[in-house]
C-alpha cells in the first residue's frame, strides 16, 4: 500500500478529499478527531467530586467545567449565601464549613459520598519579606491553605477508601511554590506545605487507587491577586520574563484541573503541573 501511495502522481491529498467529498463520507473536517477522545476521557460520569473555594474566581471555573464534564459536584464556602449562585448556574450541591476548623470540615464531610476533591479555596495573606512577614498573618495563610487542605484530604480521603473506588485529588497549589517570588514568603511557604502534602498523600493514597496531583497556577486576576500583581510596575516585569506574555484566566486552569481528575491521566500521581505561561522555567 505505502509503494502504491509513493507510485501514485495523482493520489494527492486533495485529491483525496475531493473523492472523499463526492461520495459522501465523513470528511477531517466534519469530525473533530480530539472531540471523542476528550468526551470518552473527560466523562466524570456523575462522580461525587467536592470542590472547596467554589465561591471564588477559579473555584467557580472549576466547578462549571466539572458538571460540563458530567461529575457531580458538592461546592463548598464558607456560607451557603456565596454559594448560591454558582449552585443556580450549574446545579451543584453545596455544603459549607470553614477551612481552619477540623470540626466543621469532618462533620460536612462524614455522610459524604466522594470520588474526588479539589483543594481550591485559600488565602492570599500578606505581600511581604522575611524581614516585614507578620507571623500572625503566616500563620493563618498556613492554616487555610496548607493545614486546611490536609484536614480537607484527611477526612474526604477517608470516604473514598470506605467507598473503593478508587479517586482523584487534585490540590491548587501556585508558582509561588516552585520558584521565589518577592513578597511572597508566606504564601509561597503555605503551597510548598500543599506539594509535600500532595506527594505524601500520593504515596499513601495511591494503594487505594487513588490519585493525588497538583496545579500550579500563575496569576489569575481575581480579587485575591488584583491589588498586587495589577500593578504596573509588578505585572510589567513579571510578564516580560514569562515565555507566553499574559496572565492566565479561570478556565485555563480549570481544564487540566478536569483533565487530572478524568480517566485520562489515569497514570499520573504526585505530579506538579505548572499552569504558568512557562513561568517557572526560566
Ligand atoms: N488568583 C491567582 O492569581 C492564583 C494564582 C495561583 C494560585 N491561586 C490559588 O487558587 C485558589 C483560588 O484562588 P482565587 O484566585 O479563585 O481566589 P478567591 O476568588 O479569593 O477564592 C478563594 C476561595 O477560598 C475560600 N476561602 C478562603 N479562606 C477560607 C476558609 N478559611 N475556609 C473556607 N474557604 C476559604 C474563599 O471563600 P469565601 O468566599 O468564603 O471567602 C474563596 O471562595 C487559591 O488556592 C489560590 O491560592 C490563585
Amino acid at each position: 500500500m505505502g509503494a502504491w501511495l509513493e507510485d501514485s502522481d495523482w493520489m494527492t491529498p486533495v485529491s483525496i478529499w475531493a473523492i472523499v467529498s463526492a461520495i459522501g463520507m465523513p470528511t477531517p473536517l466534519s469530525v473533530p478527531k480530539t472531540e471523542g477522545a476528550l468526551m470518552t476521557h473527560l466523562d466524570l460520569d456523575g462522580r461525587p467530586i467536592l470542590v472547596t473555594g467554589a465561591a471564588g474566581g477559579i473555584g467557580g471555573a472549576i466547578v462549571r467545567h466539572l458538571t460540563a464534564a458530567n461529575a457531580h459536584v458538592i461546592a463548598s464556602g464558607r456560607s451557603s449565601d456565596s454559594l448560591t449562585q454558582i449552585a443556580e448556574e450549574t446545579g451543584c450541591s453545596t455544603v459549607t464549613f470553614d477551612l481552619t476548623s477540623e470540626e466543621e470540615i469532618a462533620n460536612a464531610l462524614s455522610g459524604l459520598e466522594l470520588w474526588g476533591v479539589v483543594n481550591c479555596g485559600g488565602f492570599g495573606g500578606e505581600i511581604a519579606s522575611p524581614t516585614e512577614t507578620d507571623i500572625d498573618v503566616f500563620d493563618k495563610v498556613m492554616a487555610v491553605n496548607a493545614r486546611g487542605a490536609l484536614l480537607v484530604i484527611k477526612h474526604a480521603a477517608r470516604r473514598m477508601i470506605e467507598a473503593a473506588n478508587g479517586g482523584s485529588i487534585v490540590n491548587v497549589s501556585s508558582q509561588a511554590s516552585l520558584v521565589a517570588l518577592r513578597n511572597h514568603v508566606s504564601y509561597g511557604s503555605s503551597k510548598a506545605a500543599l506539594d509535600n502534602i500532595t506527594r505524601v498523600s500520593a504515596l499513601e493514597l495511591g494503594p487505594h487507587g487513588i490519585r493525588v496531583n497538583s496545579v500550579h497556577p500563575t496569576v489569575v486576576m481575581t480579587e485575591m491577586s488584583a491589588f498586587y500583581w495589577g500593578r504596573p510596575e509588578i505585572e510589567g516585569p513579571a510578564l516580560a520574563r514569562m515565555p507566553l506574555g499574559r496572565w492566565a484566566t479561570e478556565d485555563e486552569i480549570a481544564a487540566p484541573i478536569a483533565f487530572l481528575l478524568s480517566d485520562g491521566a489515569s497514570m499520573i500521581t504526585g505530579a506538579h503541573l505548572p499552569i504558568d505561561g512557562g513561568y517557572t522555567c526560566v
